[in-house]
């Protein structure tokens, strides 16, 4: 199925602009990826495109996934839904990378290229070196038709109908669900039961309303903008579901804000970048409700002891954090989806407080389809 896009999707809406506008269709966006693709009577998804059947998923050992920029963050968020659901080995790589180091090409590893516009370079250039060695290689692409949607053996489109600003928003977002509906489809062909599939697609269908809840926040961010803006620098920390989200936060700051940032595990904390944190370096924790909370928490301590400032992202008050962005509970597996959009926010108000050119970063570039 294709999802045609209205000329009028270009139009700015009443929003100031296309990042602001893209932020708020994500309740919209995110309903139109899950559109025609939930079964519930075998708990499970249907991706028309996909070409892979049953016997030849069964038979996937591996799962790498590769991508740039945002995209790749969703590469680390989608290899980790592929773990949990489908009890996959999945990583992520930047395709830039991947395409420079003469990588091992595996028959039994699946190969996913993702991409909001199909046409980045690194990304095109790593398909096209793994299908030179023969490898079976999947796009997860926003834009239909584009160089990876047709140079990939089959796919998972994204559905977010055209992204404007520079930095990603409602593709990310979309991407992301796109990878938890590829990684049910993959669970539910081998081991992931009929209840774990019934209650991932239950909270699959709770993410439109409670995007829309996050976004209905946004006056309070707004205000932690302000308050954060003139910081020194930013740390981002997460512990596994939380990292990627971390990783992506912290880039959408750099892109839009111009503050720099950093993103590391909250477990890496200890080994190095601890050493940077003061008042003025205000870190951002992102605090999924799940078996590492304890753990998360008392990293919050180490920082307070450090006279760090933090701001939470959590389920609930922190009372270590000076404060909590609280972000309603969906199942665990599905936090990285939902955590990240405030934070987007984040990067949208501080922008606005340092007066950028949100929709167009200096030295940034939509796609960079070339070397
Ligand atoms: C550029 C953009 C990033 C984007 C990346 C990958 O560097 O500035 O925002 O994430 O390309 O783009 P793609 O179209 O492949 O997702």
């Amino acid at each position: 199925t294709t999802v045609e896009w209205e000329a009028e999707s270009y139009d700015m809406g009443g929003h100031d602009t296309y990042m602001h506008k893209e932020i708020h269709e994500q309740v919209d966006a995110v309903d139109r990826v899950l559109r025609g693709r939930i079964d519930d009577r075998f708990s499970t998804v249907h991706l028309g495109g996909l070409n892979l059947d049953a016997r030849e998923a069964r038979g996937v050992r591996r799962v790498k996934i590769l991508g740039c920029g945002s995209a790749y963050h969703t590469g680390l968020i989608g290899a980790q839904l592929i773990e949990e659901l489908a009890r996959i080995p999945a990583d992520a790589e930047p395709a830039s990378e991947f395409r420079y180091r003469n990588p091992v090409v595996d028959p039994d590893t699946l190969y996913i290229a993702v991409s909001q516009s199909g046409e980045t370079y690194d990304t095109l250039a790593a398909v096209q070196e793994l299908k030179r060695k023969g490898a079976r290689v999947l796009g997860v692409v926003n834009v239909v038709g584009s160089a990876i949607a047709r140079e990939t053996d089959g796919g998972v489109y994204v559905h977010a109908g055209p992204e404007v600003c520079v930095v990603s928003t409602k593709c990310f977002t979309n991407t992301a669900v796109a990878f938890a509906l590829l990684a049910l489809h993959l669970g539910r062909i081998r081991d992931l039961s009929v209840a774990d599939g019934k209650r991932i697609i239950a909270g699959l269908r709770k993410l439109p309303e409670q995007i829309a809840e996050v976004l209905r926040g946004e006056e309070e961010i707004k205000k932690l903008a302000a308050e954060y803006a003139n910081a020194k620098s930013m740390m981002f920390v997460g512990r596994v579901r939380g990292y990627p989200v971390a990783r992506e936060a912290s880039l959408k700051l750099k892109e839009v804000s111009y503050v720099h940032a950093e993103a590391y595990p909250a477990s890496e904390l200890k080994h190095g970048p601890l050493a940077l944190i003061e008042p003025e370096v205000p870190t951002v924790a992102v605090l999924p409700d799940d078996d590492l909370l304890e753990k998360n928490r008392a990293t919050l301590e180490e920082i307070k002891a450090r006279s760090g400032r933090i701001l939470a992202v959590a389920h609930r008050e922190q009372e270590k954090a000076d404060h909590t962005i609280v972000v309603p509970r969906n199942e665990v597996e599905l936090d990285p989806i939902l955590m990240g959009i405030p934070l987007q926010l984040l990067a949208y108000h501080t922008a606005l407080a340092l007066g950028r050119d949100i929709d167009k970063p200096r030295n940034l570039a939509k796609s960079v389809t070339v070397e």
